[in-house]
């Protein structure tokens, strides 16, 4: 069924990467080259309040916040955080409203407006497919992140991390100016809906499509047949691709590094995916000359990259950081880990070795908790009764009075602040301090020299050229 549509997506995507790391300028490099430039849909509102508070350079969030459809909330987002020629330095970045479920309408309107204006932009210049990739796991945000890439004319909307049933359906009401409600997970009670209202908007919104990222076919069958609405094609990803991973099957067993083992069964069979007659691409280890030939013999429509593009040019990573792995990866003398732990998700997350960040003993038991983003906190019933957000990454005396166990925050790292920081938009803090930066990317971070043989920078293109050749 879905076959008529998804043959027209091009055979390379780029794989979403939070936070910013795949921002609209490298999903507009993608996108104009003819493959698929997929935006991050995790905290745009806080990336676009930081970037307006940096002075907007180039002016591009200004002008895309112009073409959003309701004027007085572009006014009001810029009056409230763009500072012309940028901040203070040594200024914090004023706060942004953490998003939770029953926040109110300007609040959510800001992810809605951010959204928007960067797939506005990834947009602008040409008329290729765009996506925006999404983390279920960030259940509040998904609505309204939904609402604002439809809103620009997204093309693709790509969603993993957690099983994104509901997805399908929230894009088909959309798409027909129903209001919609999203049901978010409430641990300790019943799951509590989210709504939103396509009205508020004028005019008649395009349905994309929607690719699942899943680890395993069971996993996509079920959504194939049980989804809210139509699944388009998936994206396979195996344990090694950078980012959050799906946990080993069976009972978590670690080897003596502490990491993850994965076993076949973690292997997931292209032969199954073939059966289900919708397309996939297959991710994890497949950014290398020669892997997208072998992933169109075995019956995949293409590929999903992401760490090849995390460390080109256009990606939003620090130049600073970009080029400190890329020296490393030229001597062979940068390493990948999978820690069952660090992350307040419970997934597996991939972390790069480098000091100075968050993978540094020191560095993280230097870091003083703060919990001031909150994207990862769960919803639960408080001890009044009350719903409450918490997340075990926050400082453990507030997580043990909203009854999370103790143990639960051990080992565990803000990927909220690290990876804000890790684009350049660490918060300062009031002692002076900033907050270190927490890199992630696949196991086969060395292969940069695939694409940059003596650790020079190189580009979007350079990537695609090497993939395709
Ligand atoms: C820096 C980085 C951040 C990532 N963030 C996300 C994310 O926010 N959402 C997501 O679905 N996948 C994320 N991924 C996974 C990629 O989209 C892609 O599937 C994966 O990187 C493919 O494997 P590879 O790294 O071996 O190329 C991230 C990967 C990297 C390297």
């Amino acid at each position: 069924m879905a076959l008529l549509i998804a043959p027209s997506l091009p055979s390379l995507i780029q794989g979403g990467m939070g936070v910013g790391v795949s921002g609209w300028v490298l999903a507009r490099a993608v996108s104009s080259l003819g493959q698929l430039g997929v935006v991050s849909g995790t905290a745009p509102d806080i990336v676009m309040a930081r970037q307006l508070q940096l002075g907007d350079p180039g002016g591009h969030w200004s002008r895309a916040l112009r073409a959003y459809p309701r004027p007085e909330t572009s006014q009001r987002i810029l009056d409230t955080f763009h500072i012309a020629g940028g901040k203070d330095p040594t200024a914090p970045f004023k706060p942004t409203p953490m998003l939770g479920p029953e926040s109110p309408w300007s609040v959510a309107e800001l992810t809605i407006a951010a959204t928007f204006a960067a797939v506005y932009l990834a947009k602008e210049g040409h008329s290729n497919p765009v996506g925006i990739n999404l983390l279920e796991k960030i259940q509040v945000a998904v609505p309204y992140v939904i609402l604002g890439a439809m809103l620009a004319g997204v093309d693709v909307v790509l969603a993993g991390a957690g099983i994104p049933r509901q997805i399908p359906g929230l894009l088909d009401a959309l798409a027909a100016g129903h209001p919609a409600e999203y049901r978010i997970d409430v641990t300790g009670s019943d799951a509590f809906p989210i709504r939103v209202d396509p009205s508020r908007f004028h005019g008649p919104l395009h349905r994309p499509q929607f690719l699942a990222i899943v680890s395993s076919h069971v996993l996509a069958e079920h959504l194939a047949r049980k989804a809210s609405g139509r699944v388009d094609g998936f994206i396979v990803e195996a344990p090694v691709a950078g980012g959050h991973n799906a946990p080993p099957r069976g009972p978590l067993q670690l080897d003596a590094s502490g990491q993850p083992i994965y076993g076949a069964r973690d292997t997931a069979d292209p032969t199954k995916f073939s059966q289900l007659g919708l397309p996939f691409w297959l991710a994890g280890g497949f950014g290398h000359p020669g892997k997208l030939r072998e992933a169109l013999a075995l019956g995949a429509h293409g590929i999903q990259v992401g760490t090849a593009f995390a460390f080109c040019q256009e990606s939003g990573l620090d130049p600073a950081l970009k080029s400190a792995i890329l020296h490393r990866a030229h001597l062979g003398r940068i390493g990948v880990t999978t820690q069952p732990f660090a992350s307040p998700t419970g997934f597996p997350f991939k972390i790069v070795q480098l000091e100075g960040t968050l993978a540094d003993p020191a560095v993280h038991l230097a870091r003083r908790r703060v919990c001031d983003i909150g994207l990862l906190r769960e919803v639960a019933v408080g001890p009044e009764g009350a719903l409450i957000l918490r997340c075990p990454s926050e400082p453990s005396d507030r997580w043990v009075a909203k009854d999370g166990l103790p143990d639960a925050c051990n080992g565990r790292l803000c990927l909220c602040n690290g990876l804000l920081a890790a684009i350049g938009l660490g918060q300062r803090r009031s002692d002076g301090s900033v907050e270190p930066p927490l890199l992630t990317a696949g196991d086969s971070l060395t292969s940069l020299r695939d694409f940059s043989p003596d650790g020079t920078p190189y580009t979007a293109a350079d990537v695609i050229r090497v993939l395709l050749a």
